[in-house]
């Protein structure tokens, strides 16, 4: 026995020097990249000269810097941007010191194809471009003085792959990770709510633990819960726990006393720091962001958060960020939630793919309820290179991934294993909807799932006949949604996409209240719609599947039994231009444009979805003489008064549920002024004017003081003006920018859909009175100064700090 001790003695002693320097780390490996756009295919060996690359920083996109080209094979249904074959390399030391410690490096996104080397042995491939993953490093790492060398080898060579854009290249953050050989595995905790009262809330918290040393350690684990504020709210600690196995998994199960509750108005966190010693050492200590709510989907009531009946008022959006591309700016990301969140949204659906985990960590933080997706595709195919070519050998693992990624996200409430299946339409679909289901319940038992199913209503539907699903999720056909309850006794239901609704904005045609539902095929040559190939803004036109901005939400609005909406789409993307039509080569179904600017659905959504007071009147006021006008206005006051020039246009007063007020008015130049009454009470008045000739160029940043972190980003608003500083309706001068100070123009663009111009210049045109300069941050602390001329125009000068 004694004998026994003295050598678990010498072991243990053994590990104190294996284990002294377990301390964990996670830093952005963003910075000091070298990038070929071809094939290199000796670039894997560490010797390989590339003094002739591009040095950047991660994240980048190399499609959203190219030129549209109609021939490219992305296709303009995915952007007309170009793709092909890209690497990235990178030359980093290791300290010495860290010899005994394990690296691992962690891609947050590639698109796509992606292989890895380390110092010329390879690491991997992971096809999927929205996939997170990571690569251990350290076996083959030198440390001291010798350099370590990282490949990447990005294929986007075979498209269309896609069904929008996609971007190319290492579009999201990378991460070196360092930790000890005793560490909580990736993604390897797993905290959710079991219980909730008045009182307190009963917090299970699971710890995967690998232990990499072959020595049979035996250890503490100690969890403690913190608050926003970083106090200590609970604690638990489990004692000796062995770890002789490589991987362990430990169950905790903690009280916290008085929570306060994760919410849409108070998205309250707390984070679990887990940490694993050994006698007085930390071998480990990992940190999870939770929130603490509960929540059920009811086949009556719909949705309920902690208790309270909560109607899904969210979007749909893809994941590019406009003018910047794929490439994820926290701040991009920010700045549209913000958006979203004025306008009263509170979900967001990650079509059709794994989001940049910045998004999630955001909408935890902001107060959103998501909607994650895995698929777009399983095994048969909607585009000729598409995932249904990876689907096979890949989709347990991606699927896995996500789960494991996003599962302690309070945000995340439902998971989507995939959009529009082309199985629902045949038997082959029951069984893989089976097994994905199974995937993801075998990680997360605590949220629905749904596949969002749209042209085969049921009861032919296989994805629903499978019974593999725990929401029923349509995309478009409202028209049968009322019929559910009895279509589907005791059902629980959630419309994953609506609307479809297309608009350019600044773009009006008359009458607004004849819709126009074209082109009815919508890949036909264009020829019935407008020359310029714009959408009306009137909230009059959509596709055949979809429906007016209207149209959808009376319907959700209307039954308690429909748990939400996602709206197609909170912001147009690049790719997917219906009409289908060269050159337009974005899309028309954004609440807002590519820029961000809100087009006028905006303010319906406003009115309906939140209570400050709105009132939103359009078209503009620049028409001719004796034209006859539809104004319409977006309120949510009861009466509203039309009053041009001061004469009175009459009130009108909302009735059931209409949605917004109209009146036919003859031309005539002047002011358009809207006032918003309640029970007889002036709440809000929305004014516009007739505008002169263009004059001036006016700038208005979202932000003019921003971090000097070589990230933050100012998005300024460039406004063509009269004389007077009243907006140019139609202006469409060329402007020009220039930046003086340490910032950079991120990007450029206007909003227009078929517009040729580069994201990437100097210079814009703006569209309809408007245009977006995007200027990104240096690391210098100082002023930058951004200039705008234009050739008849009075230039600007904006000042934005760095700070
Ligand atoms: C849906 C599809 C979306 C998008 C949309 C356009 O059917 O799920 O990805 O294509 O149509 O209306």
């Amino acid at each position: 026995m004694k004998i026994i001790s003295l050598i678990a003695l010498c072991i243990f002693s053994n590990t104190i020097t294996l284990f002294a320097s377990g301390v964990r780390s996670r830093d952005k490996f963003n910075e000091g990249w070298k990038f070929y756009k071809g094939d290199a295919p000796e670039a894997v060996h560490p010797i390989f000269d590339d003094s002739q690359w591009r040095i950047l920083d991660l994240p980048h996109d190399w499609s959203i810097e190219g030129e549209f080209n109609e021939k490219h094979p992305s296709t303009f249904g995915t952007g007309a941007l170009p793709g092909g074959i890209g690497w990235y390399r990178k030359s980093f030391r290791v300290a010495a010191s860290d010899k005994d410690q394990l690296f691992y490096i962690e891609f947050d996104g590639v698109y796509h194809n992606s292989e890895v080397w380390i110092n010329g042995k390879y690491l991997g491939k992971r096809p999927y471009g929205y996939s997170s993953f990571r690569y251990k490093l350290s076996p083959y790492l030198n440390f001291g003085d010798s350099m370590n060398v990282i490949a990447v080898k990005v294929d986007n060579l075979q498209e269309p792959n896609s069904r929008w854009y996609s971007g190319c290249g290492i579009y999201r953050n990378v991460w070196l990770v360092k930790s000890g050989i005793v560490a909580v595995d990736h993604w390897g905790t797993f905290v959710t709510t079991l219980h909730v009262d008045n009182q307190k809330a009963t917090i299970k918290i699971g710890i995967k633990i690998k232990n990499n040393s072959g020595l049979p350690i035996t250890a503490v684990v100690r969890s403690g819960i913190y608050n926003a504020k970083n106090k200590l709210v609970a604690e638990i600690s489990t004692s000796k726990v062995s770890l002789k196995n490589p991987e362990t998994n430990v169950q905790q199960t903690i009280t916290v006393n008085k929570p306060l509750l994760w919410s849409i108005e108070n998205p309250d966190m707390y984070h679990v720091v887990s940490s694993i010693s050994n006698k007085q050492l930390v071998l480990d200590e990992y940190e999870t962001p939770i929130g603490i709510r509960v929540f059920n989907f009811d086949s009556i009531k719909g949705f309920i958060l902690n208790g309270k009946q909560v109607k899904i008022k969210g979007v749909c959006n893809h994941h590019d960020l406009g003018c910047l591309g794929a490439a994820i700016n926290t701040r991009a990301l920010e700045r549209q939630l913000e958006l979203l969140k004025e306008m009263g949204c509170n979900g967001i659906r990650t079509s059709h793919n794994p989001p940049a985990p910045e998004l999630l960590e955001l909408c935890d933080k902001m107060g959103f309820i998501v909607m994650d997706e895995a698929f777009d595709v399983w095994k048969k195919k909607k585009r000729e290179f598409d995932y249904a070519l990876d689907f096979e050998q890949w989709h347990k693992k991606d699927l896995q991934d996500m789960v494991l990624r996003d599962r302690n996200h309070p945000s995340v409430f439902i998971w989507s294993i995939g959009n529009e299946i082309v199985e629902q339409k045949d038997s082959s679909g029951v069984n893989i909807a089976k097994e994905l289901a199974a995937i993801v319940r075998e990680l997360d038992k605590t949220r629905p799932i749904t596949s969002a199913v749209d042209e085969v209503p049921y009861p032919e539907n296989y994805l629903i006949k499978s019974g593999a699903l725990d929401l029923i999720g349509y995309n478009y056909h409202h028209e049968i949604f009322a019929e559910f309850p009895k279509t589907f006794p005791g059902g629980k239901f959630i419309a994953t996409e609506t609307t479809s609704a297309l608009a350019t904005r600044g773009s009006y045609d008359m009458p607004a209240d004849t819709i126009r539902r074209w082109p009815s095929d919508w890949r036909r040559t264009f020829t019935d719609g407008n020359a310029d190939l714009s959408c009306s803004s009137y909230d009059n036109c959509a596709t055949p599947w979809g429906s007016t901005h209207e149209e959808s939400w009376e319907i959700i609005k209307k039954y308690d039994f429909l748990s939400g909406m996602f709206v197609w789409t909170g912001f147009d993307y690049i790719g997917e231009p219906t009409p289908y039509t060269w050159p337009a080569r974005s899309s028309y179904f954004g609440i807002l444009d590519l820029c961000g600017f809100p087009k006028d659905a905006y303010y319906m959504y406003q009115s309906e979805w939140t209570d400050k007071p709105v009132l939103h009147i359009l078209p503009h006021w620049n028409w001719k003489q004796g034209q006859m006008i539809d104004v319409w206005a977006y309120s949510n006051c009861n009466e509203v008064e039309l009053t041009l020039n001061g004469r009175s246009l009459g009130i009108q007063r909302k009735k059931g549920d209409q949605i917004h007020f109209g009146w036919k008015v003859p031309y005539e130049a002047g002011t358009l002024r809207a006032t918003g009454k309640t029970n007889g009470k002036e709440i809000i008045a929305h004014e516009i004017k007739t505008s002169g000739l263009p004059a001036k160029i006016m700038l208005s940043p979202d932000r003019s003081t921003i971090h000097a972190d070589g990230n933050d980003l100012s998005y300024i608003t460039v406004q063509v003006v009269d004389k007077d500083n009243v907006p140019v309706p139609n202006a469409d001068n060329l402007i020009y920018f220039s930046v003086q100070g340490d910032a950079t123009i991120a990007g450029v663009d206007n909003g227009s859909q078929t517009s040729m111009e580069s994201f990437k210049s100097h210079e814009r045109r703006a569209f309809h009175a408007k245009c977006l300069l995007v200027i990104k941050a240096g690391k210098i602390e100082g002023s930058v100064k951004v200039l705008a001329k234009a050739e008849g125009l009075q230039s600007a000068v904006e000042v934005i700090k760095l700070k």
